[in-house]
């Protein structure tokens, strides 16, 4: 049996989505909270708390750390939390993150990288701690090098997201820079990039033959039902299923958030991931996230997805 993940992905994956995620469609076994940020204050901003907070056995809280013994204080923090296994960001490619030695900015030196995993393991009282990694900094020929390195520690799990940090999301995921990185591993792996569809799972399947967990980010938000595409389910009315997850949203957005133009705003972002599944609703979708107001917005995605019927 395969392991199904939802990818951490900040300012989307938030307590609130995947509640609703988790309770319209299910079909995921674990779910990643977008990174939190360990800092020399060794505290964690409201926000990132509410991410943890609630005990859940199926969460596995990502850290982004630059300094070895923040990450070991917010490791100590999570497990007083109640959780088994943290995981350490050694993938996000943004600029403000990769120039303060963060994120993916952790694999463009390897000895100092080195050097913070034995500070890290050099302490006691740890929870477990997994990784996921991109497959190099410049590009994947450096797959290798850094499984090697990682095969050194005792990570309890390696995802592998295999593109470069220089790749940001560009081109497509590099399935032999994957299995460089996953030859030089004994411990569990995870295949983690362009999933989109249940048959791209598949086909990962069959290339990758001893994987037995997959994690999916923005697949989900292209298609929220993929997971349960995945399981076999059979589905009918799905514009309408993705019609009331989308209301859904909406009103607890509006729960949390400031105002109308906020939650406009969030449910825009979403219509970026959408878009992949509809591509012959391209012009409808263009208007849906150019629109100004929540009664323009909700008439387009009702007419997109509903027949133009409103609920
Ligand atoms: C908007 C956005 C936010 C993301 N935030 C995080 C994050 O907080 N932590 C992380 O490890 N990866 C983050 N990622 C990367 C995803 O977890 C995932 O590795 C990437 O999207 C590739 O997988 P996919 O093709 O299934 O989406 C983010 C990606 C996107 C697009």
């Amino acid at each position: 049996m395969i392991r199904i993940s939802f990818a951490p992905m900040e300012g989307v994956t938030t307590p609130l989505f995947r509640r609703v995620f988790r309770e319209m469609f299910g079909g995921v076994d674990t779910y990643y909270t977008p990174f939190l940020s360990a800092n020399q204050n060794h505290s964690f901003k409201k926000k990132e708390i509410r991410e943890y907070t609630h005990y859940d056995p199926s969460l596995v809280p990502q850290v982004m750390a630059a300094d070895p013994l923040d990450l070991v204080w917010a490791a100590k923090t999570l497990k007083e939390a109640g959780y088994k296994e943290i995981n350490l960001n050694l993938g996000c490619p943004m600029a403000t993150v990769v120039s303060r030695k963060r994120g993916a900015g952790l694999l463009k030196d390897t000895d100092a990288l080195k050097r913070f995993f034995d500070s890290v393991f050099s302490q006691e009282g740890l929870p477990e701690i997994s990784i996921k990694t991109r497959t190099g900094f410049f590009s994947s020929e450096a797959a290798a090098e850094l499984g090697k390195l990682y095969a050194a520690f005792p990570f309890c799990e390696v995802i592998i997201h295999p593109r470069a940090r220089e790749e940001f999301y560009n081109g497509t995921a590099d399935t032999e820079a994957f299995k460089a990185m996953r030859a030089e591993l004994d411990c569990p792996v995870c295949y983690n990039g362009d999933i989109r569809t249940a048959e791209d799972l598949e086909r990962l399947k069959n290339e990758l033959p001893d994987v037995e967990h997959f994690m999916i980010g923005r697949g989900f938000l292209a298609d929220p039902l993929l997971a349960l595409k995945i399981r076999g389910d059979k589905i009918t009315d799905e514009r309408q299923v993705v019609y009331k997850y989308l209301n859904r949203l909406w009103n607890e957005y509006q729960k949390e958030l400031s105002g109308e133009r906020d939650v406009l705003f969030k449910m825009k972002e979403l219509w970026y991931y959408l878009e992949w599944h509809y591509p012959e609703d391209k012009e409808l979708i263009g208007s849906i996230r150019k629109s100004r107001s929540a009664a323009e917005y909700k008439g387009l995605v009702a007419k997109l997805l509903s027949g133009g019927r409103s609920i």
